[in-house]
């Protein structure tokens, strides 16, 4: 029996379709206990600044957060007694806010993007709440580092990762990943998603993109670029055609930077495959080669990827909608509130 819910983080490493000759394997957050990556770096910021008596019995915590940030923070700060506020952009999805507001959090709307998020939250912290900073706060990729990494070391059954692919919000996932990789296998590559619409990593303008959690539309304090062998680039209606064909072809339902993860993923395992640079509209490979040596002796090149949460997360924005539409004769309307 576990003494709490956080407790019970963690998550599988689950092999999913790869191309013929390598292995993808991606790991299934969704299973954390609030259904994201992001139940790992909120109790890690909750209990470094506990730890650092920044953080005390009757304190109100705020995070300005595109929504899993929230709602994990919204779980550790109910397991643990604490009253939080998520300042969210009013784009993202309504399932989000539903959720942080049935943790028993407040969920405060702003007019713009993750840059207002961050604004409003500053003036909240200058009122003498506690703001755990995400983008900047160490403790964010140090969980990665001390959860996900070891579980993927542990679960990879002795075979070497040749590829770590995946997302970049706060960066905090591909840095405590990637490090702690790097530390078992200093040879593994170690490659960055970013929506092609907003691809400032690969020296874009920031743009406008509709992707949830993944591309701020700047470099994040806790991504370190020290670690990128590579960026890859994938437009939002790539990566939500992924998802479907995951949710459909392998009965695995996640989120647009999931997708867009796996897509990326499967064009690095092809590339291991076939040592070849292979022409594929929605991905532009950037900087990247393939190593000669992938794969370890007698098996396929294993190539990483994170899916961060559930595809339940996106019902309202449509993304599942063709699928609906088929089934509805394609009246099927899209609830975007
Ligand atoms: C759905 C989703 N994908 C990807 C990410 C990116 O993760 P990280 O912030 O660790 O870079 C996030 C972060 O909030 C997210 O919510």
């Amino acid at each position: 029996m576990d003494d709490s819910v956080l407790d019970t983080i963690g998550s599988p490493l689950v092999r999913v379709d790869g191309p013929p000759g390598a292995t993808v394997a991606a790991k299934l957050e969704s299973r954390n206990p609030g259904g994201s990556a992001k139940d790992r770096p909120a109790r890690a910021m909750i209990e470094a600044a506990e730890a650092a008596g920044e953080l005390t019995p009757g304190d109100a915590i705020v995070e300005p957060t595109s929504g899993n940030t929230g709602v994990g923070i919204a779980v550790v700060a109910a397991a643990k007694g604490y009253d939080a506020t998520v300042v969210m952009p009013d784009s993202k999805s309504a399932e989000r806010r539903r959720l942080i507001r049935a943790y028993g959090a407040d969920v405060e709307l702003v007019d713009g993007d993750i840059s207002d998020a961050r604004e409003r939250a500053d003036e909240l912290e200058r009122q003498g709440m506690v703001q755990l900073h995400q983008f900047e706060n160490g403790a964010n990729p140090q969980a990665h580092y001390e959860t996900t990494g070891p579980e993927i070391l542990e679960q990879l059954d002795g075979r070497r990762p040749d590829a770590l692919v995946c997302g970049v919000g706060t960066g905090g996932t591909i840095t405590g990943i990637g490090r702690r990789l790097r530390g078992s296998f200093p040879e593994v590559d170690v490659v960055a998603v970013e929506p092609a619409e907003n691809a400032v990593l690969s020296g874009d303008a920031p743009g406008d993109d509709a992707y949830q959690g993944m591309g701020p539309g700047f470099v994040s304090g806790n991504l370190d670029t020290d670690l990128l062998d590579g960026v890859l680039r994938v437009d939002l209606e790539a990566a939500e055609a992924e998802c479907r064909r995951l949710a459909r072809e392998e009965g695995i339902l996640v989120g647009q930077s999931s997708g867009a993860s796996n897509l990326a993923a499967r064009r690095v395992a092809e590339r291991f495959a076939a040592g070849e640079s292979p022409e594929y509209d929605p991905i532009a490979l950037d900087g990247w080669e393939p190593r000669a040596d992938a794969g370890t002796a007698g098996e396929d090149p294993l190539v990483l990827t994170v899916y961060w949460d559930s595809g339940e997360r996106y019902m309202s924005t449509g993304m599942f909608a063709a699928n609906d539409r088929e089934e509805s004769g394609g009246d099927e309307h899209t609830d975007t509130a």
